[in-house]
């Protein structure tokens, strides 16, 4: 069975086909799916998936693209939700200088919160990193207790070995499967089959051959096929054992 640990099926793209696409993917052998939530709102339409369907898990938080829409109220409604218990992880959390380097402080300060209410809550973390590797590597080195997955993992292999040797999963997606991959593919290499998790970001990151189409999990044999044929394993070892680094990180018997 295939666990996908991201994917934003509260997402607007999946709103004429949301329950049927869910169902399908179910179907197709994708047997646990974990739901991160990027705001307020989203996080909250997450845990209602959660809650119809027994395959479907939450994550709730506020992602660095979200700034704008953390206040008070929209941070006591994500604390709220934490309680739920299908909220397995805080994310998707971190820092993106990609999209708007203009508030950096801001971002650190909100990533902050959100890792310190984590470890208080004894939940994993799913941090999201465009083009902030740095700072993000800092952050995670002032909170050595924190734990979590580096979401569609993009540094460089150095800054993998330290992030696998405090504890840290890393997560693989489809940009594994284009052609310019080399640097995720050296991470790759270098990731013990431990801390692998797998990821669609669905609607996103679709892999190739079906690049820049809407993704779903069952797109998910591309990246997995990837991961076999770079550790030299079946594609149903990559399966199973993703299966169980997932279901450890994420506390789900
Ligand atoms: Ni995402």
């Amino acid at each position: 069975m295939i666990f996908d640990t991201h994917a934003h099926y509260d997402s607007g793209a999946f709103n004429a086909d949301r329950f049927e696409t869910l169902e399908a993917v179910n179907a197709a052998g994708v047997g646990l799916i974990l739901d991160p939530g990027c705001d307020a709102r989203s996080s909250r339409m997450a845990i209602e998936l959660a809650e119809r369907y027994p395959f479907v898990y939450a994550a709730v938080g506020i992602h660095p693209e979200d700034l704008d829409k953390y206040d008070l109220d929209s941070y006591a409604e994500i604390c709220e939700l934490t309680r739920h218990p299908k909220c397995v992880a805080i994310g998707e959390v971190g820092l993106d200088y990609y999209w708007d380097a203009s508030q950096k402080e801001e971002q650190k300060a909100l990533f902050r919160r959100q890792i310190e209410l984590a470890i208080e809550l004894c939940k994993p973390i799913i941090v999201h990193d465009r083009e902030a590797h740095q700072d993000s590597l800092e952050l995670v080195r002032q909170y050595p207790e924190a734990r979590g997955v580096f979401h569609c993992y993009s540094g460089s292999a150095e800054m993998a070995r330290e992030l696998l040797n405090r504890g840290w999963y890393l997560g693989f997606d489809g940009p594994i499967t284009y052609k310019n991959a080399r640097k995720a593919l050296e991470v790759l290499e270098i990731c013990p089959t431990e801390r692998i998790l797998i990821e669609t970001d669905s609607p996103y990151l679709s892999p190739v051959p079906l690049r820049g189409k809407r993704n779903d999990s069952r797109n998910l044999r591309y990246v997995i096929e990837k991961i076999a044929e770079v550790k030299s394993l079946s594609p149903e070892e990559v399966e199973s054992l993703t299966w169980e680094n997932g279901k450890r990180l994420f506390g789900i018997e």
